[in-house]
């Protein structure tokens, strides 16, 4: 194994002139200095010589010594052309030299008006109303207030607390905390936050071997297995509940883990019968990453809310949307001294050039058949899947839907034993990637692929080896 010098040649730059690299060093003191990164331990940023990116290129991103590398993650799920699209990039122009921020707070534009009807227009019907935020949490932060607030109003108060999937992931602030609560990274939190009822997802509720035995029966066996474990907790809190929260399709942040339409749906009509609301988190999801513009499509339903961020803006600029159906809206109708207002917003929700930028994305979305990029992409990521990554001999259990891809670095994957936490292999294979001229970013032991949607076969094909061999290099010895 390497020590962590050996580590950190791997990932510094080989100096193009002395200038350069001189002011590559003062970035990253500097940084050491006066930065804190998120969900990064400060002794292991330390530890290695960090990239300072400076500039992308299509679906290179450039550091400030030159080096060119892939992002596979695009830009953490974000990504979903390549940068600098230029017809994205022009919108922009155009909207910074019109207005680059007003508010939406008694005022409107024509961006966020044109992008509001966009996204009706495109997502299942009974939604028809969208609030603006900036973030994947923000957006489940005000799915979580319209609900709860929503039964407040409608004469069932007693409905105040909210079911979630176990390892579910939805966001960093607390209100999504809470319904994503994870025991190893927010015990302590309690006091803060509120109460989830957790209920096992699929995945933890019957094995699915990865993609060779994601088949349908495997995964409709344990979505029915997840189904009855939902109808127990529903049942159990009687009227209590104010809505189900899930990631569709797929659990991303617990590991790409996937679900099938059918439990999907069985969701949906578990809400029902149960009288309660049905949020559906596609931070993720949405936006083309499962093969459908929306993760629900597959399943043939439509939530009650719908929160969206990450691709809408092509991972531009942040902007995100949290949309909900007439009913729910009504409800929030009335006198002002009825005090039925959602009072809830932030600055930059419904941020001019983030709404043309993402109307732009949408735009570029139909006239460059994204979708049939997704078909295809996915296709070519299974085989190279088998290629490169089922031989070897510490990778779990290959997931994959559409263009996300999840495995996990194992000591043992016959038995599903783990690396001590502390040998950071995941973490390694990622700079020996680096290393190789491709980003990826693992979720503890679970490596993730999450190219561009549209990222041409050759380079989905160098992303995937320098991944399978920079993960043999971290796992051997
Ligand atoms: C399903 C899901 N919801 C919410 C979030 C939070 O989004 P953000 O990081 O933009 O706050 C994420 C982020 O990965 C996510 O995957």
């Amino acid at each position: 194994m390497k020590t962590s010098q050996q580590l950190s040649q791997l990932t510094s730059s080989e100096p193009r002139d002395p200038e350069t690299r001189q002011r590559t060093e003062q970035l990253v003191d500097t940084d050491r200095r006066v930065l804190w990164h998120p969900f990064t331990q400060t002794s292991e940023w330390l530890s290695y010589d960090p990239l300072v990116i400076e500039s992308a290129d299509g679906f290179h991103l450039i550091d400030s010594d030159g080096n060119r590398y892939l992002d596979a993650v695009s830009s953490i799920w974000c990504n979903v052309h390549g940068h600098g699209h230029p017809k994205i990039v022009a919108a922009m122009k155009e909207q910074l030299d019109r207005v680059s921020h007003s508010t939406m707070l008694g005022l409107s534009h024509e961006p966020g008006i044109r992008l509001a009807e966009k996204l009706i227009e495109m997502t299942p019907a009974p939604l028809t109303r969208v609030f603006y935020s900036d973030s994947g949490s923000t957006a489940v932060e005000a799915a979580i207030r319209m609900a709860f607030q929503y039964w407040r109003q409608t004469g069932e108060p007693q409905r105040k607390t909210f079911i979630s999937l176990t390892d579910g992931y939805h966001g960093d602030t607390l209100g999504s905390v809470s319904v994503g609560f994870s025991e190893p990274f927010h015990t302590g939190y309690e006091p803060i936050t509120f109460r989830a009822t957790k209920v096992d997802p699929p995945f933890l509720c019957a094995p699915i071997n990865g993609f060779r035995k994601c088949d349908e029966e495997s995964l409709n066996a344990a979505g029915e297995a997840a189904l009855e474990a939902l109808a127990r907790a529903l049942t159990a809190a009687g009227d209590t509940i104010a809505a189900v929260i899930i990631e569709p399709l797929v659990q991303g942040a617990a590991g790409i883990w996937p679900q099938s339409p059918t439990y999907v749906r069985g969701v949906r009509e578990l809400c029902d019968r149960h009288g309660t609301l049905l949020i559906c988190d596609e931070v993720a999801t949405g936006f083309g990453r499962t093969g459908t513009m929306f993760a629900v499509e597959q399943a043939g339903i439509s939530p009650d809310i719908m929160c969206l961020a990450k691709g809408l803006s092509a991972g531009y600029v942040p902007v995100a949307a949290t949309l909900a159906t007439e009913r729910i809206f009504d409800a929030f109708t009335g006198d002002y001294s009825e005090y039925k207002t959602l009072f809830h917003g932030h600055t930059y929700g419904g941020n001019p050039l983030g709404c043309a930028t993402a109307l732009a994305n949408l735009e570029v979305m139909e006239e460059e058949r994204t979708l049939d990029s997704v078909a295809e992409g996915s296709e070519t990521l299974r085989d190279l899947l088998e290629e490169y990554i089922v031989p070897l001999n510490h990778a779990g259990p290959v997931r994959q839907v559409g263009m996300m891809v999840g495995f996990d670095v194992l000591d043992i994957p016959a038995t599903g034993a783990r690396f001590p936490a502390d040998e950071r292999r995941a973490h390694r294979a990622v700079l020996e990637a680096r290393a190789r001229g491709v980003i990826i970013r693992p979720l503890a032991d679970t490596m993730v692929l999450m190219p561009p949607l549209n990222m041409p076969p050759e380079l989905l094909r160098e992303a995937v080896k320098a991944t399978g061999e920079a993960i043999d290099a971290a796992t051997s010895g």
